[in-house]
């Protein structure tokens, strides 16, 4: 019934029928394009200062009782400034913001250029979130357009038709966001209520969860408004190939509003000029002698991007409309091959991190300056790719990944999942449709090599077998070319799910969770450890996580748990084992972390998570230059770049 309903809404979309039945059968019937300027499409950006209001009341409905998107938000009670992107949590000096949660308002309130509003052109205006966290529901004028469950991926909707109800008017944008999570959600989380009123006043209330880092919320991400003509490019879908000297490129274009159109695409190197071309709707190219998409370090050109340009003519009523969109192409090839894993055919050592989206004010918010500085210390680092641990990163961050050459594990916010009540069939239904919205958003991306569906999940739970089953089944089912993977830190033997995956991550904590302070049991229980994964199951193992507290400043020799001296003794006694396994089946290593994170806030936490080789400011601790040595010598020995002519040993 809610796919029959949803389908209804799509026909009718320009009625703009809010769509309530929810957002899974959208994932797989409309595309979610990265918003580009063309000769046909404007974009207008709505980060800035919107105004905002937290619902305090008991129940936390007091907004929906009162029907605060009704009216400009000022008129329900008291509203603060609150900046875009942003997380609410770290922008104001009230603790019980701080850990706020329930339902929170945000509104904005813009003006649309008047060209954008004529009837008888019938341009698609559309608004778009990059990201609210976790759950949404927006208005636009008081009436209801879109909602949506999760909270890292884009979703948006179409408002023309309200826009051209009110022309000359302000239009004015609710979003009201909950950051409350349920054993269901992903990640999951549990509401736990304190009925003892010795101890706790009436109603009190707290939210576990069991994810190790901060549950920032609000909207995290760009909100924008972007237009289209009213017959448009919906989806495109590329997936690449090389046969002998000649890259190929095969291609699917969706197109919506009007049935009659003619569709032209054309191939365009890095320096502009044509290689190929093409039309309809799907179809192949081929370029003879291409550049192909490198891993940085792995190439003197890394990242190599082709732009595919789109041309979309229609009639719409008798009348032309006109679309085009450039997607960034990246021809690279991806194999799993015995314990190897091929980029354009040649192996591929993962020599990289574990991050997260995460800064002192912003929180969660997209940082500009923080996302190049990391780019930039990754680069210095010599990392050639890192996890979207533990939830898909922001889609400007994946752009800078393309270009750059960054290999990237693209993970969803399956992280926590610890209780039983987690691996159910409500909990399956929204993984798979969350599995669809970030393929559906990542999957021309040529740096993205491997999909992972879970962090740590309790993954030798009974349930967990058919539930990993499912969900590897199914994205592999949705995107056919990429492996899948899910990091695991179960035992080797009780693991429900590795028979599953393509690749196996595995996470340990020698000398740190377990026998804390005892450096020298490293190599003989990691050693012990990797062999037992491989000798079970056969397949190419990706050290996915290790590391150790650190605080910046603190010194001890002999290196004691949390000094500079002792995370840099770990990493060591680490790489020893991993020298000796990566000749055989160990294809790579992410640190944890790359930078200190914030957390809940708990007794073995001092402000926040401190394993990262650098601070949350992105200064160096002693760690991050035995990590650098280590990288760039591993890049030295994988390299095509010091023979002069790479592209004879590089090209397969
Ligand atoms: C939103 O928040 C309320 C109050 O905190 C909670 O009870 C409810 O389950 C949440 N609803 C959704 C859809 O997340
Ligand atoms: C595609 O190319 C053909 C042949 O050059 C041309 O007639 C047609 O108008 C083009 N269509 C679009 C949508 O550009
Ligand atoms: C989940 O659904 C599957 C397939 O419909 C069914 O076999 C299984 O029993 C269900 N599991 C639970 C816990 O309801
Ligand atoms: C890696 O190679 C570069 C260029 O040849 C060289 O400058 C650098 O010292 C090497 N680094 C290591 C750690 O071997």
């Amino acid at each position: 019934m809610a796919a029959l309903l949803c389908a209804l809404c799509l026909v009718l979309a320009t009625s703009l029928v809010p769509c309530r039945a929810g957002h899974s059968a959208r994932a797989l019937q409309e595309g979610m394009l990265y918003p580009r300027e063309s000769p046909s499409r404007e974009l207008k950006e709505l980060s800035g200062i919107w105004s905002f209001r937290a619902d305090w009341s008991q129940q936390r409905d007091a907004g929906f009782a009162e029907q605060w998107y009704k009216q400009p938000l000022r008129q329900s009670g008291p509203v603060m400034d609150m900046p875009v992107p942003a997380s609410f949590n770290e922008i104001t000096q009230d603790p019980r913001l701080r850990g706020y949660v329930g339902w929170v308002w945000y509104e904005k309130e813009v003006l649309p250029p008047g060209r954008w509003l004529r009837k008888e052109d019938g341009t698609r205006v559309v608004l778009r979130m990059g990201s609210v966290h976790y759950y949404a529901i927006v208005w636009v004028n008081g009436v209801q357009v879109t909602e949506h469950e999760g909270g890292h991926l884009p979703f948006e909707a179409e408002i023309s038709r309200l826009l051209q109800d009110a022309p000359g008017k302000p239009c004015r944008i609710t979003i009201v966001v909950n950051n409350t999570l349920s054993p269901h959600t992903l990640p999951p989380g549990t509401i736990q209520y304190m009925d003892d009123d010795s101890m706790y006043p009436k109603g009190y209330f707290v939210q576990n969860t069991r994810f190790d880092f901060f549950n920032y919320a609000g909207i995290h991400r760009p909100v924008l408004l972007y237009t289209t003509p009213p017959a448009y490019i919906d989806d495109i879908t590329v997936t690449t190939g090389v046969d002998g000297n000649v890259g190929l490129i095969r291609y699917l274009v969706s197109i919506r509003g009007s049935a009659h159109y003619s569709l032209n695409l054309t191939l365009h190197d890095a320096d502009g000029v044509t290689v190929a071309t093409g039309d309809g709707p799907d179809g192949q190219l081929k370029v003879p002698n291409p550049i192909l998409w490198w891993p940085y370090l792995m190439h003197e050109r890394p990242g190599y991007l082709y732009s595919l340009k789109v041309t979309l003519s229609a009639t719409v009523d008798g009348r032309v409309s006109e679309d085009s969109y450039t997607q960034p192409v990246g021809i690279r090839t991806i194999r799993v091959v015995d314990t190897q894993f091929l980029i354009n055919g040649k192996p591929f050592y993962f020599h990289g991190v574990n991050k997260h989206e995460d800064s002192d004010i912003r929180g969660k918010g997209l940082d500009w300056p923080l996302v190049l500085k990391d780019f930039n210390l990754l680069r210095w680092l010599g990392a050639n790719s890192f996890r979207t641990s533990h939830y898909p990163y922001a889609e400007e961050i994946m752009e800078l990944c393309d270009a750059y050459g960054i290999v990237v594990i693209d993970e969803c916010p399956a992280v926590g999942m610890k209780d039983s009540k987690n691996f159910g069939n409500k909990s399956l239904q929204h993984h798979l449709v969350v599995m669809e919205e970030l393929i559906r958003r990542d999957k021309n991306r040529p740096s993205v090599v491997m999909w992972s569906v879970a962090n740590e999940p309790a993954s030798d739970l009974r349930p967990a077998g058919y539930y990993c089953r499912t969900v590897i089944g199914h994205t592999k089912s949705v995107d056919p070319t990429r492996p899948v993977t899910y990091v695991s830190n179960a035992n080797y033997a009780r693991d429900q799910g590795a028979p599953y995956v393509d690749v196996i991550c595995v996470n340990s904590y020698f000398s740190w969770y377990h026998d804390p302070g005892h450096l020298e049991v490293i190599r003989l229980q990691l050693s012990t450890r990797l062999d037992n994964w491989y000798d079970t199951h056969r397949k190419p193992i990706i050290q996915s996580e290790y590391g150790a507290d650190t605080i910046a400043g603190f010194h001890a020799d002999p290196p004691l748990m949390f000094s500079e001296e002792y995370q840099s003794a770990l990493l060591k006694e680490y790489h020893a084992v991993l020298d000796q396994k990566r000749k055989k089946y160990v294809i790579g290593e992410l640190i944890w972390n790359f930078a200190d994170f914030m957390t809940e806030q708990g007794t073995t936490r001092v402000l926040g998570n401190k394993k990262g080789i650098f601070t949350r400011q992105r200064q160096p601790k002693a760690s991050a230059f035995v990590l650098k040595e280590r990288y760039w010598k591993l890049a030295n020995e994988s390299s095509c770049l010091t023979p002069a002519k790479y592209d004879d040993v590089c090209l397969p």
